[in-house]
């Protein structure tokens, strides 16, 4: 009997150009078109096996060993529903040789690598690695089936998820039809297209429980004036902007939008009745020497140096290129001590001078206004995470299968 299997990986995608509302709250149709940046796998991934066999009983979710139930008319049964019933149009009704593992009940794990208590989005990653394997498991896959197809359905997990289909640069066209067939993501540019490119997680200390986005930004549809003015007048110019300056790899123009971008997210945030806030003094004091940071180095005309993004809660992603991430790192670390041995040095910024304690490498640049933000305690950026640019879902070999021969979870 053969064994209907396969395992993916997924990335972490963060977005330069924020989405933020819908205009279809089941199809997840946003209002405004986005662009993300795709994480390296090597450090941030969620993991997914998915299974079909005539043995099951019903379709099984299982996330970090725990079970999650797949509840009628849920997220995760759309798409489940959704890649069976290509599998079933695009392979079975086509060819009657094909096997029917359609009709099989799946179960599926899942697994990511990266603690949730790190305030990190998971959800993009984990909806992507789940329908890429459920992709592998039905052979839906190129030329038969291109990532924006699969993006489809992955946006019906969570609207941020169908970013994660690929690598590199990602740009997730609204679309204007009422049924969401032209809402997808397509690669603005592959990994390689733009190698130098560093990103530089801080984690936040976060202890009380935030708004989520998908309230969060229904809120703000139905509240705020200002979204409007960002959908129509904002948004359309900085996409354009920004597909253009990764093309052209201008980081001056790539760091200036994306910041610009992250305050009129938060903006709007704030003018959603009652009033969101995502950041907080941490990260407004990240914020702050960032941009004293690229001050200095604007007025000696050598144009910007990091670039600071936020999503819907105050970990800070700061893009940067390879000549600046060393020096980077050591200016947050000068405000923003780490707790000892906590800071793992990913791609090897720092060699043999590391030995365990970042602190002893902080350094503010010449001329850098120190009274720009206040020496936190260790521990108010709980976690520095190093990464670069990344490639979209992989197929993953036999031998990572989260479940074991009994069909449960390993
Ligand atoms: C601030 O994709 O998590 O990260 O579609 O309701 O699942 P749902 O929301 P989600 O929202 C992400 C919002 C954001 C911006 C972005 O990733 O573009």
């Amino acid at each position: 009997m053969a064994l209907y299997e396969a395992t993916s990986s997924a990335p972490v995608n963060i977005a330069v150009i924020k989405y933020w509302g819908k205009r279809d709250t089941k199809l997840i149709l946003p209002t405004n078109s986005s662009l993300s940046v795709t994480l390296s796998q090597d450090h941030l991934r969620s993991t997914t096996t998915s299974r079909a066999d005539p043995s099951f009983e019903r379709d099984r979710l299982w996330l970090n060993g725990k079970e999650d139930e797949i509840k009628p008319g849920s997220r995760l049964e759309t798409c489940i529903r959704e890649v069976k019933k290509l599998r079933r149009e695009l392979i079975e009704e086509k060819d009657a040789s094909q096997p029917k593992i359609s009709q099989y009940y799946v179960h599926i794990a899942s697994y990511n690598n990266f603690p949730t208590a790190a305030g990190l989005a998971s959800s993009a990653s984990g909806f992507a690695a789940l329908v890429s394997s459920l992709a592998h498991l039905y052979n839906l896959t190129p030329p038969l089936v291109s990532p924006s197809v699969l993006s489809l359905i992955a946006r019906q997990g969570s609207g941020s998820a169908c970013r994660s289909l690929y690598g590199g640069f990602v740009a997730w066209n609204k679309g204007s039809s009422p049924d969401g067939s032209d809402s997808l993501a397509v690669e603005v540019a592959p990994a390689s297209h733009w190698p130098n490119m560093h990103a530089l997680i801080c984690v936040v200390s976060d202890d009380k429980k935030g708004t989520s986005s998908t309230s969060g930004m229904q809120r703000t549809v139905e509240t705020s004036t200002l979204l409007q003015h960002r959908i129509k007048h904002v948004v359309p110019e900085r996409m354009a902007l920004m597909e253009k300056a990764i093309q052209e790899r201008d980081f001056d123009t790539f760091a200036r939008v994306t910041m610009a971008d992250s305050n009129s997210f938060h903006a709007v945030a704030l003018d959603t009745e009652p009033p969101i806030f995502y950041m907080n003094d941490v990260s407004r004091a990240i914020i702050a020497v960032i941009v004293e940071l690229n001050r200095i180095s604007l007025e000696q005309g050598k144009g910007y140096r990091a670039a600071y993004t936020y999503d819907a809660g105050p970990n800070a992603v700061i893009y940067t290129l390879d000549k600046d991430i060393k020096d980077i790192i050591q200016l947050i670390v000068s405000f923003f001590p780490q707790k000892e041995g906590e800071f793992k040095d990913n791609l090897g910024v720092f060699g043999e001078q590391l030995a365990g304690n970042i602190n002893a490498q902080a350094k503010v640049p010449e001329g850098f206004n120190r009274n720009v933000a206040l020496v936190h305690e260790v521990g108010a950026v709980k976690g520095l995470i190093h990464t670069k640019v990344g490639d979209g879902p992989r197929k993953l070999d036999s031998s990572e299968t989260l479940l074991a021969s009994t069909g449960f979870p390993i």
